[in-house]
């Protein structure tokens, strides 16, 4: 098996990644590090789409990256870097806006939902051209997959189109990348409205588990997480969404199936499978957690380990500039 091209990206918005971010994506990219050639990308120039605190956004890419190298992500196995660092990422941005429909773009249903909620007119023109940089992230890398959560579909065929697009116009220079759907298999939704994916945007603090949490608030949160009407630990996401929500973390993290599950905490309530699931959690992110606190004690080292992730990074992506550039007829 040849080695492939990985490229992903996730944007530094929050203090801390979610255990749904972990299971529904960054663990995936940990295993895909082995046998690849993987390039993620803390994508804060993304992040600018939306509102702006200089302090927080600096404290945020930070701390993304220090959680992204505790949770696994080795910056020797793979190219761990900070969007930012490597302007051709704007370079490669502009093209794409230039080769893109204004009608296309208008089509991006991530557009039509952000802008939606704060009125279209004080949606800023960033958030519009966003899926154009999104497309330059992948293609600078020349990426054979792009592993990305179902919600990042529509956004890599725009990549697709654009980069088939621009070969046919002015010549072979883009690898047409391909989405690798991540396995849904660990939807993880909030512990207070089960009914929800955990997400930091919606719902309540208490129904997301954070890696960077305390243990303590951890615990907290799963011991009071909202349980359906009866009592028995059964797998049954119609009737029973919350302690099959509960079920999928148990087994996601401790790597029993759920059926052991469920004979394990058969006859027992409610109460001591939820102390069993916090203890599951709580050890899980326990190492994750102080590692992550560690790496950013020394906040001289962490941004060294980044900017040779963008060394790496740019060498590849310079190339794909230049190969563009003189394509287009731009004189180098
Ligand atoms: P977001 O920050 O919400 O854009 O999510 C970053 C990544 O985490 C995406 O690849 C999502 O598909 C994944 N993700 C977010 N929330 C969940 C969830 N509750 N369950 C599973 N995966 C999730
Ligand atoms: N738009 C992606 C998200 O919201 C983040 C992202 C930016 C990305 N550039 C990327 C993902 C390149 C994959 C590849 O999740």
């Amino acid at each position: 098996m040849s080695t492939k091209r990985i490229l992903s990206g996730i944007q530094p918005t929050s203090d801390s990644f979610h255990l749904g971010n972990y299971l529904g994506a960054l663990k995936q990219w940990v295993e895909l590090q082995d046998g690849n050639d993987a390039f993620y990308c803390i994508v804060d120039l993304h992040a600018l789409t939306g509102d702006i605190d200089p302090t927080l956004l600096r404290k945020r890419i930070l701390t993304s990256a220090a959680q992204l190298i505790a949770l696994g992500i080795s910056p020797e196995k793979s190219t761990l870097f900070v969007q930012s660092h490597v302007a051709e990422h704007n370079q490669l941005g502009w093209i794409m806006e230039c080769i893109a429909g204004f009608g296309e773009a208008n089509r991006m249903t991530q557009f039509k939902d952000k802008s939606a909620k704060g009125g279209a007119d004080s949606a800023r023109v960033g958030l519009f051209t966003y899926p154009m940089l999104q497309a330059a992230d992948i293609l600078l890398y020349q990426a054979h997959y792009v592993p990305v959560g179902e919600d990042q579909r529509q956004h890599i065929e725009l990549t697709r189109d654009l980069a088939t697009r621009f070969n046919s116009r002015f010549g072979e220079t883009f690898r047409i990348p391909e989405g690798h759907i991540l396995k849904s298999g660990a939807k993880i939704y909030d512990l207070q409205e089960p009914t929800n994916k955990m997400s930091k945007s919606s719902g309540s603090a208490a129904g997301v588990l954070e890696i960077m949490d305390t243990p303590e608030a951890n615990i907290k949160k799963i011991k009071s997480a909202t349980t359906d009407a009866g009592r028995e630990v059964t797998f049954d996401e119609k009737e029973k969404p919350g302690i099959s929500n509960l079920l999928t973390i148990h087994s996601a993290l401790s790597g029993e199936s759920i059926s052991n599950l469920e004979n394990q905490f058969a006859g027992k309530g409610y109460g001591d499978f939820k102390s069993a699931v916090a203890e599951v959690v709580v050890e899980y992110l326990r190492p994750i957690r102080e590692r992550a606190l560690e790496l950013l004690q020394d906040e001289a080292h962490l941004v060294k380990v980044l900017h040779g992730g963008a060394d790496k990074a740019r060498s590849v992506a310079s190339a794909t500039v230049a190969d563009t550039y003189k394509n287009l007829g731009l004189v180098l």
